[in-house]
């Protein structure tokens, strides 16, 4: 099969080949997917090194956690019918060596879920990783029917999911952008009240929208640098739900007293470590939501396989809007 792979890490113009690999064969409980469209998220190339951090977990790696295609091949213990079945692939790289950036890639059977008729495989690579975590983000702590929640970056790739599983959950939504083509995004996804937090009062445009109450649940996308804000958005009771900071290393300084008294919780999330029982529900609404053709990915950058390389530095590049995916060519 074709596939991109790197056998050390660093800059993708140095460590990511393009070549011929052996065709993977599923094992027990597993399926093959022929992969049509294979989706990046930063975690892929912060695993491949861009920034420094963890040492190769396996001596060559086959990048990207998401994908989309079809199953053609299931090891034994998962039924034949599931041949032909066209689905969307989590966490594909995710303790194992080989992701979606080739013709095929293998994942325990559960990983592989159905994609609804209406769905374009694009729109399935785009899901994994970003509609996971923004479920989670949204969904723990219970229903959103009529609540309001903030979503901190509504542009990114969790950001928009974020929007687009919120509205579709039946919540008001609040959303931060930086600049206009985000703030076009933002709007196009469903948010009710995009504040550009550049030049406007993140807190104030909230607690007008809200009638002073404040927000129900925030989508932080950087606690760090938030966090102050984040309190002064929060409805009684209210929950953060950080999924990402710019300084991994931060230590988060929550002002005891005032978080004690109006009852806040502080929920943080990484989709990897998500409990099956959370990957399940997530899996459950994200499916009944596309099933309701309110999942609307945006697509930055579409490109071959050939071009993964562009494709990482876009990802790297932290400037991209929207998702990045590759046709693998199957
Ligand atoms: N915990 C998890 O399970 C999990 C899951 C997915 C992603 N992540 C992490 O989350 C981060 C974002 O992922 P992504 O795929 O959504 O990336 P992305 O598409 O690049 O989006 C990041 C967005 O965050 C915005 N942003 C940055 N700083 C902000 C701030 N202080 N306030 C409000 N918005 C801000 C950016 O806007 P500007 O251009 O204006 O900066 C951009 O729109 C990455 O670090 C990723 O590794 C974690």
């Amino acid at each position: 099969m074709k596939a991109a792979y790197y056998d050390r890490q660093g800059p993708a113009h140095d460590v990511i080949q393009l070549g011929d690999l052996p065709d993977p064969e599923p094992g027990p409980g597993e399926v093959r997917v022929r992969v049509h469209v294979s989706g990046l998220n930063p975690s892929d190339t912060k695993t491949r090194g861009a920034f420094g951090g963890r040492p190769m977990g396996f001596p060559r790696i086959v990048p990207h956690q998401d994908g989309a295609g079809v199953i053609d091949r299931v090891g034994p213990g998962v039924p034949e019918a599931r041949l032909g079945e066209r689905v969307w692939v989590y966490e594909a790289q995710f303790g194992r060596a080989f992701g979606t950036a080739a013709q095929f890639t293998v994942v325990p059977a559960a990983k592989a879920v159905v994609l609804p008729s209406n769905v374009s495989f694009e729109t399935g690579a785009c899901l994994g990783v970003p509609a996971l975590t923004a479920h989670r983000c949204l969904l723990a702590d219970g229903d959103l029917r009529g609540r309001w929640v903030l979503v901190q970056g509504g542009a990114g790739a969790v950001g928009t999911a974020a929007i687009l599983l919120a509205k579709w959950a039946g919540a008001f939504v609040a959303t931060t952008v930086s600049r206009s083509e985000q703030e076009k995004v933002a709007r196009e996804a469903g948010a009710d009240l995009v504040i550009n937090r550049q030049t406007e009062d993140v807190a104030v445009r909230v607690k007008e929208a809200t009638l002073g109450k404040g927000v129900d649940r925030i989508v932080e996308v950087n606690l760090k640098a938030n966090l102050a804000i984040d309190m002064a958005c929060l409805a009684l009771d209210g929950t953060v739900s950080a999924y990402a900071t710019d300084d991994p290393a931060a230590v988060i300084p929550i002002p005891f007293v005032p978080a004690m008294q109006r009852g806040f919780n502080f929920r943080f999330m990484l989709v990897y470590t998500m409990s099956e029982e959370a990957h399940r529900q997530a899996v459950r609404e994200v499916t009944a939501c596309l099933e309701a053709g309110a999942y609307r990915p945006v697509i930055g950058l579409r490109l071959p396989l050939e071009r993964v390389i562009e494709a990482h530095e876009a990802q790297d590049s932290g400037r991209m809007i929207g998702k990045i995916i590759l046709d693998t060519g199957v």
